[in-house]
Parts: structure tokens; sequence; C-alpha cells
């Protein structure tokens, strides 16, 4: 059941702020649902009524010296602002209320977390050329945002549709006091029954919930019942498989292990974080029509050639060294049983290969765009 988020949370300002080849045909324009149209390079496939839109290749630069500076990962972090709630704290971190839900959210829902949100939410931005969105939306009436997180996302998207309503709801109310009149915020676990009524809104989102759903083809039929007929569903999220084209990242690097480690500890948990590539199929299961897969290629460091993607790995980066700590601490002390200190000496060297210019790693971002039937 949603509830309204408290009005006066504690101290809360506005945040500031190649790949696997298709087995299916080629197509030189493709019936897409997305505002943008494919990047120069980009492969485009149609199969099954998905069309699917593979980033191109990422060319590394060539660099004179070995690892990246503290002053230029740190120029990359921004200091941004969040709120600040007593919640339940293991190990140092502030984690989302048991009393609000019996899912086993992973992550901690604190400052140091949220600024990685508001900061990501920036990287996300570069990846898509800026936009807030890829569905070509009209004059939107009524918004949902699932797992909103700080809300920055909602807040911009209130901003930029001053005439529609906006909800973004979560398992915490770490949003700010302080939003467009048109946006409201609302504590609920999308795993329970929705509370909203069939029909009732013109776009739904849902951005990096990777390692926190259970059921994915249940939150993609639920949001397909949810939005309007004509509306749009658009889900950006990654898979969390490091990768790597030009045999950089070595399979006894840290950065493997950790991986693996990441990777088996979401299974554990029930929460996949590598299910991405697979959403296509819920959305056709569900219903949806004009169906668009686009895969981003998102890098992990300052490693390519090109300015653009080189800013884009830059903040990236950032985010993920931010991250490590919250993204690791409750998979591998549950499901790993490891102690803090073998975390920790396993990330500081994570962390000293992330800086190291000769790796040259990225994960794959999906975007999903789907339209309900008229
Ligand atoms: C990694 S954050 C992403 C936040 C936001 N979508 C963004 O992109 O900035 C995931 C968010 O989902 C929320 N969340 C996780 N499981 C949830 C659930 N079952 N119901 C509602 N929110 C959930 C978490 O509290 C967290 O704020």
């Amino acid at each position: 059941m949603a509830t309204p988020a408290p009005t006066s949370p504690p101290k809360s300002e506005s945040p500031k702020v190649a790949s696997p080849k298709s087995e299916s045909s080629k197509v030189a324009s493709p019936k897409s649902a997305s505002a943008s149209p494919p990047p120069p390079g980009a492969d485009v496939t149609v199969h099954d009524n998905v069309t699917t839109t593979m980033h191109p290749v990422i060319e590394a630069e060539t660099y004179t010296e070995s690892a990246y500076s503290e002053s230029e990962v740190g120029s990359y972090t921004t200091s941004l602002s969040s709120s600040v709630m007593h919640y339940r704290f293991e190990n140092g971190r502030r984690y989302h209320s048991q009393s609000v839900t019996d899912s086993n959210y992973f992550l901690p829902n604190d400052e140091l977390e949220n600024d990685r949100l508001d900061l990501n939410h920036h990287v996300m931005g570069l990846m898509q050329g800026g936009k807030l969105h890829g569905a070509p939306l009209d004059n939107p009436q009524r918004i949902l945002d699932l797992g909103t997180g700080t809300g920055i996302w909602a807040i911009e998207m209130a901003d930029q549709y001053p005439g529609a309503h906006v909800v973004g709801n979560d398992l915490s109310p770490i949003q700010p006091r302080w939003v467009p009149p048109n946006l409201t915020f609302e504590v609920d676990d999308v795993e329970k029954e929705w509370t909203h009524k069939p029909c009732s809104f013109d776009f739904i989102y849902c951005r990096y919930m990777l390692g926190s759903i259970k059921d994915w083809p249940q939150l993609i039929r639920r949001a397909f019942t949810t939005v309007k007929p004509g509306g749009y569903v658009e889900i950006l999220e990654p898979d969390s498989t490091l990768r790597c084209d030009d045999g950089t990242l070595l399979e006894d690097s840290a950065l493997v292990q950790w991986n693996k480690l990441f990777i088996s500890a979401a299974d554990a948990n029930g929460t996949s974080v590598i299910g991405s590539p697979n959403y296509k199929d819920y959305f056709r299961d569900a219903g949806f029509t004009e169906i668009t897969q686009e895969v981003f290629k998102l890098p992990n460091s300052p490693w390519p050639k090109d300015p653009h993607m080189k800013e884009i790995g830059g903040y990236h980066m950032a985010t993920f060294m931010e991250g490590l700590e919250g993204l690791s601490l409750f998979f591998f002390t549950t499901f790993h049983h490891m102690s803090v200190s073998e975390i920790n000496v396993l990330l500081a060297n994570v962390r000293k290969e992330m800086k190291n210019k000769a790796i040259h790693t990225y994960f794959n971002l999906y975007r999903y765009i789907g339209r309900k039937p008229e």
C-alpha cells in the first residue's frame, strides 16, 4: 500500500545539480519508439517485433602515465546534497527501514549513496544526449517514476512537463521536501500490489533498479496494466557484467574477482544484476508493441579517446568508486560471509585497477521503450 512520503524530513534540499551480433536482420531505418536516431556506426537489427540498437565500439585513448591521479578522480566528483533520516545501520552505512518492506534491497540510503545516485543521474544525462527519456512523449498528463531514489529524475521531469503530474515512489522517503507543485513522492514497495488505477499514467519510468527486483516480468506486466493505452513504459538498466573488448581486463584481476562475487551474491538474493538483456521478452509477453532495445556502452573510467565518452567514463568512474563499498557490504557479508576488513582489502585493489589507465572496461546499459496498444 502506498503511503505519502513524510512532508518534513530533516535536512534536505533539491539535488543540484562491440558486442554480440544479433541473429536477426539488419535494417536501414528502424521503426523505433525512441526519439533519438541511432548514432553513426550503430548496429541496428529487428527481431520478433523488437528493434535493437547496439551503440558503436569505443576507441581507447593512448596515455603516457599509467594511472589516473587523485585530482583527476576527484575532478569528476561533484558535491551534491541529500537528505538524512534514521534507519537501520550496518557496518557504518544506513539502510532502508525493514518496517516499510521485507525486501532485501542491498544498497544503503545514506548521504554517500544519495550523492552517488545524483552523480549517476548526470552520467545518464550525458549518455542520452541530455535527454531525460527516450520515449516520444506528447503532452503527458501523468508520469510515474518507480524506485525514484533521491527523486532527481522526477523533479526534472516535473519541471520539463509543468502540465503533468509526476509521482515518484520508493522504499525510502529520502527525497527533498521542496519540490515542484506538480510532483508527489510516495513510500511504496513496487513488488507489492500496486495501488494505482489501471490505465492511469501516460508514462511509467524505471531506472537502475538492478539488484532490487525479484520478479521483473511481474513488474513489467503491472506497468503495462497501469499505463494508458497509447502510453509508454521505459526502463534503463545496466547489465553488471564487466566487459572489455581489447584484452586489458585480466581474468585474475581484483575487478573480475569483485564482479563474480557481486553477480553471485545478487543471484543468491534472488535479485539478478545481469538480467537486463532479457527484458525485451518481458515487454513482448506483457503485450507491449513498438518495443525498442538500445545497448549503450558505459565506460568505467576515462579511457576512451572520444572526448564525450571520456567525460562519461570519468564521471562514471567517480560513481563506481564512490559506490563500491555500498554495492559490496551487504551482499558480500550476507552471501559470501566475508568480513568488512576482507572486503576493504578487495575494494582497495579494485580501486587501484579502476585507476589503471591500461585497463579498459565498460558495462552494457540497456534502454527499453514499449508502447501499450491503443
Ligand atoms: C539504485 S537506486 C536508483 C534510483 C533512481 N531510479 C535513479 O536512477 O536515480 C534504486 C532505488 O530503488 C529503490 N527500491 C529498491 N527496491 C524497491 C522496491 N521494491 N520498491 C520501491 N523502491 C525500491 C531504492 O530504495 C533506491 O532508492
